[in-house]
């Protein structure tokens, strides 16, 4: 685990802060649609600004494939930040350039700024010295919250630390803290539950928590890969029949281990992949050809919720349907209200689970909904995030 120095182990006073956050935030025409991960910013901000930093902000923003688009501009950011914050944000239009220097030399303490993403240079994401070097002497501190950026070794996640004194910020800190706990001592019984598309994305996953949970409950698309391992008929169900192997070996691992290991027993189907496809329930084992599962059945939402009913700890990564349309997003509100009725300490990975979550009103009663997506699942993986591991240990002089 990590035991990273925070913000409050440094003295900021009078000093340029340069903070990455992770303002990769949903836009729809131009507007904000999901403030999340700007809201989840502020403690670190706020902190900072009001202990005298001059805070330079920092973020990416899309995939601009590293030159300048005024699509992919922070423009809107800094504008929603400043009505948060309920104060100016200063706004500076390049990364490096001309505009950045002469406004990070020019702030005062407690001033915020932001400059723009990142992502304008090719040199970002390749963690370019010479670019992070760049970056870095806009400040005399480094921060990272971005948690949700924290498994991607770029210049100003990673590169940066080489050249200041790196610490965390609130977010990741909370982050590390909620789902390092549940990883290294759970609340007992420990539940997880495991949707989305593709088993590939949820193999290191289901492998690091195989160890660690007392159920592994299987929902969405990904569970007609179990079934096919099962020899199950799936119909025209999503299947990736490259791991239909490596899903048996999972299961079969986990039943070894002493896992409860759930997978869906009916589903809803759709005779197409539409929201206005005509609907059909089957168990199973005996999913029709002409038809795809696309959410969980009655019988698996009573079954899954009994699962989570008493549980200590649930951890949950991917929806158990296609959410997004209501007919299919029976089996995923099941679980939020089974997992939200719990009682248990609750996380929700990123992502499209966190979408989920929001969108059927539960996320209020979850212990904590991530940032971060891809993120989430890495650390969920047990894998080093570089983003998090770059910076002083608590122990560094
Ligand atoms: C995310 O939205 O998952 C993060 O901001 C990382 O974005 P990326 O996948 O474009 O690196």
């Amino acid at each position: 685990m990590y035991n990273k120095k925070t913000i409050e182990d440094i003295g900021v006073a009078g000093k340029r802060v340069l903070t990455r956050c992770d303002f990769n935030v949903p836009v729809v025409n131009g507007a904000i649609t999901d403030d999340k991960r700007i809201k989840e910013a502020l403690p670190t901000i706020n902190y900072l600004s009001s202990h005298g930093a001059r805070v330079i902000l920092c973020s990416h923003f899309g995939r601009p494939k590293g030159e300048f688009n005024p699509a992919f501009s922070l423009a809107p950011v800094a504008k929603r930040l400043g009505e948060l914050l309920g104060r100016d944000v200063i706004f500076a239009s390049d990364v490096i350039g001309d505009d950045a220097r002469a406004k990070a030399t020019a702030l005062n303490d407690g001033d915020i700024m932001l400059i723009e993403n990142v992502r304008f240079h090719k040199e970002e994401e390749k963690n370019d010295p010479a670019f992070a070097a760049a970056l870095a002497s806009l400040g005399e501190i480094y921060v990272n919250d971005a948690f949700g950026t924290s498994h991607r070794a770029h210049a100003s996640t990673a590169g940066v630390a080489d050249y200041l004194p790196a610490v965390c910020g609130y977010l990741i800190q909370k982050e590390i803290s909620i789902m390092g706990g549940a990883l290294t001592d759970p609340k007992r019984p420990f539940v997880a539950i495991l949707g989305g598309v593709k088993v590939s994305d949820k193999i290191g996953v289901i492998m690091n928590l195989l160890t660690k949970v007392d159920t592994l409950i299987i929902g969405g698309a990904m569970a007609y890969t179990f079934f096919k391992a099962e020899g199950f008929t799936i119909g025209d169900s999503l299947c990736e029949d490259d791991k239909v192997e490596l899903a048996r070996s999972l299961k079969a691992e986990a039943v070894a281990a002493g896992v409860r290991f759930l997978l869906p027993i009916d589903n809803r189907t759709g005779d197409r992949y539409s929201p206005d496809c005509n609907y059909y329930l089957v168990d199973s084992d005996n999913i029709p050809d002409g038809y795809m599962g696309l959410d969980i059945g009655p019988r698996s939402e009573a079954l899954f919720a009994s699962a989570i009913k008493g549980a200590g700890t649930v951890v949950w990564n991917g929806p158990m349907g296609v959410s997004e349309w209501e007919k299919f997003a029976s089996g995923t509100r099941a679980v939020a209200r089974a997992v939200a009725d719990s009682g248990a300490v609750s996380i929700i990975g990123g992502g499209d689970s966190a979408a989920a979550v929001e969108q059927l009103g539960f996320a209020d009663r979850m212990t904590h909904i991530s940032t971060g997506g891809g993120a989430s699942l890495e650390f969920l993986e047990g894998l080093v995030l570089p983003g998090i591991a770059c910076l002083d240990d608590k122990d560094d002089k």
